[in-house]
């Protein structure tokens, strides 16, 4: 054969393979609203920046018919590409073939492309769309998700690793997404459950839609195993590429410095955001915009657990990951959602040199016997374990409440913070005046001739002696109580004095979370 005739013959297998699932079944595909695979890859990548790899891989499945059957590529895309420059490996399962069904083969493409972005240092993006285990192909599609699984793990810290779903993610198939760093859904179109619909109905006799069970909204405001809810596929990837240009491509790296940009000033004035009166709520988010550079925020996980904020923004041109109470939602209380949000989103960006800054703003762990029952104890823990294991710069703004175990939580210099700030408005207290009166001067407001003239004088004498910062900045507890308009000043500062930073723990294995 000449060099023509091979070349056109390496055309025809490569038309024969791009076709996917067929023309009917791409349509179906399309009719749900959903892009293809191959589409998916080029919408997220640069243009002409996506290398396909294992094109010709071909199943492995042998019952059931299956050796007479030819599934393109067997039903997941794999390849290396950019965002914005951003170098990634990736992998999108084909739902028109095979249902994205994960069979041995399948398995190996994802394996193998998960193996080249560790040895590369870069991170990985899976797009899932699958049925799960191809059931014909037995345990052979178990073994093909526990190499995946040990893979999510090995890669934990190395590399940022990243989930899109963009339809069913079935059965085990979920636990995939669940080990990596952030998980992306879009209304209507990404479905995760461990059971479906049908097995609850068999088994429990309970009636429930896919939607309903675990559709994008379920996941993104009741279970918290979404990070990033979009309307819309396009909207999904925009989050992505914003996403990753707030991180490094792995661990021994800093994410991308950008040209600085003040803040959007005008709209995000801290004496117009931060209430006079000290019991009135305000959104920290217009706090965080009013000092990260352009005032933007991306903020994560923002419809799960909303009393605490998490996201990346810039100063100074630099990422840095935002931790806040929020005052608008349970007075911004720490609870077993809030301090594992917190918790997971700390240790990413410890383990991939992102500064944190905490704003400090609550009346402690949230009190209750739900609270209690569900573990409040061991989720509380996290956030104590995250912090005091961070070892990137740490810098703590406490605005206003920094009451009892949530001062020492949000990243006191206790949990060896590198800098802590506070407004002139910041209480830092063992619990709230009204709390502590009632106690400490229980039997003097019992006593008096006027008990609640009494107990209102006394809440005033508290508050005058410890609901303020000048306490704490009298032990060194605080390094320097600024006017909330210095912050971003001060901010820019610590983070330049700090970049070199290093601090090493005591030698062990690992440590023991309480996870
Ligand atoms: C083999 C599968 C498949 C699977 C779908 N297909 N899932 N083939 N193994 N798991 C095939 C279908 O046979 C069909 O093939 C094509 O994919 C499209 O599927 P449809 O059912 O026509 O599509 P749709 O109506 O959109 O329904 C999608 C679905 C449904 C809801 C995902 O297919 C479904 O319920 N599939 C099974 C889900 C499941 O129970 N998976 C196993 C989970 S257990 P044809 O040839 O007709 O086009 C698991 C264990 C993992 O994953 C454990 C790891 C630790």
């Amino acid at each position: 054969m000449s060099l023509r005739q091979k070349t056109l013959e390496l055309q025809k297998r490569m038309h024969n393979a791009l076709e996917g699932g067929g023309t009917q079944a791409i349509e179906k595909q399309k009719a749900t609203g959903k892009k293809t695979a191959r589409e998916r890859i080029l919408t997220l990548l640069d243009p002409n920046s996506f290398h396909e790899y294992d094109l010709f891989v071909e199943h492995a499945g042998k019952d059931f018919d299956m050796d007479k059957k030819y599934l393109p590529g067997d039903g997941v895309i794999t390849g290396t590409g950019t965002i914005n420059g951003y170098p990634v490996c990736i992998y999108a399962q084909d739902f028109t073939v095979a249902g994205g069904s994960l069979g041995y083969m399948h398995a190996k493409k994802i394996t193998k492309i998960m193996d080249q972005a560790m040895k590369l240092k870069v991170p990985i993006i899976g797009i899932n769309d699958s049925g799960g285990a191809r059931i014909q192909e037995g345990v052979n599609s178990l073994a093909g998700y526990g190499e995946i699984f040990y893979r999510n793990t090995q890669a934990s810290g190395v590399i940022p690793q990243i989930s899109v779903i963009l339809g069913p993610c079935a059965g085990g198939a979920v636990y995939s997404p669940a080990l990596t760093d952030f998980v992306f859904v879009v209304d209507k179109i990404s479905k995760m459950f461990i059971t479906g619909p049908e097995v609850i109905k068999t088994v429990l006799g309970e009636e429930i839609s896919m939607e309903e069970l675990g559709g994008a909204r379920v996941q993104s405001e009741i279970s918290g195993n979404a990070h990033f809810f979009a309307l819309s596929e396009d909207e999904c990837f925009e989050q992505i590429k914003k996403l990753v240009s707030y991180i490094p491509w792995n661990n021994t790296k800093t994410a991308e410095s950008f040209p600085s940009k003040s803040p959007k000033t005008k709209e995000y004035k801290i004496s117009s955001i931060f209430p006079t009166d000290s019991k009135q709520p305000y959104d920290v988010r217009d706090i965080i915009k009013a000092v990260a550079d352009d005032s933007e925020f991306l903020e994560v996980q923002e419809l799960f657990a909303p009393n605490i904020v998490i996201g990346f923004g810039r100063i100074d041109g630099k990422s840095v990951g935002f931790v806040a109470n929020q005052p608008l939602v349970l007075a911004g209380v720490l609870d077993v959602d809030s301090s594992d949000k917190a918790a997971r989103f700390i240790r990413f960006c410890d383990a991939f040199n992102i500064p944190l800054v905490t704003f400090v703003d609550l009346p402690g762990y949230l009190p209750g016997v739900d609270q209690e029952h569900a573990g409040v104890i061991r989720h509380g823990a996290k956030i104590l374990y995250a912090y005091s294991e961070a070892t990137v710069p740490k810098i703590t703004v406490i605005l206003r409440k920094a009451y009892g175990g949530g001062y020492i939580a949000m990243c006191s210099h206790h949990l060896k913070a590198d800098f802590v700030f506070a407004w002139p408005t910041a209480e830092i207290a063992v619990m709230g005046p009204e709390g502590a009166a009632k106690i400490i001067f229980k039997n003097e407001i019992q006593n008096a001739e006027n008990p609640e003239e009494m107990r209102k004088l006394k809440i005033k004498e508290y508050q005058e002696k410890f609901a303020n910062p000048y306490v704490a900045a009298a032990y060194g507890y605080i390094d320097a109580v600024i006017e909330p308009g210095q912050t971003r000043n001060m901010l820019i500062h610590a983070l330049k004095i700090s970049v070199s930073k290093t601090e090493s723990h005591l030698p062990k294995k690992h440590g023991i979370p309480p996870f």
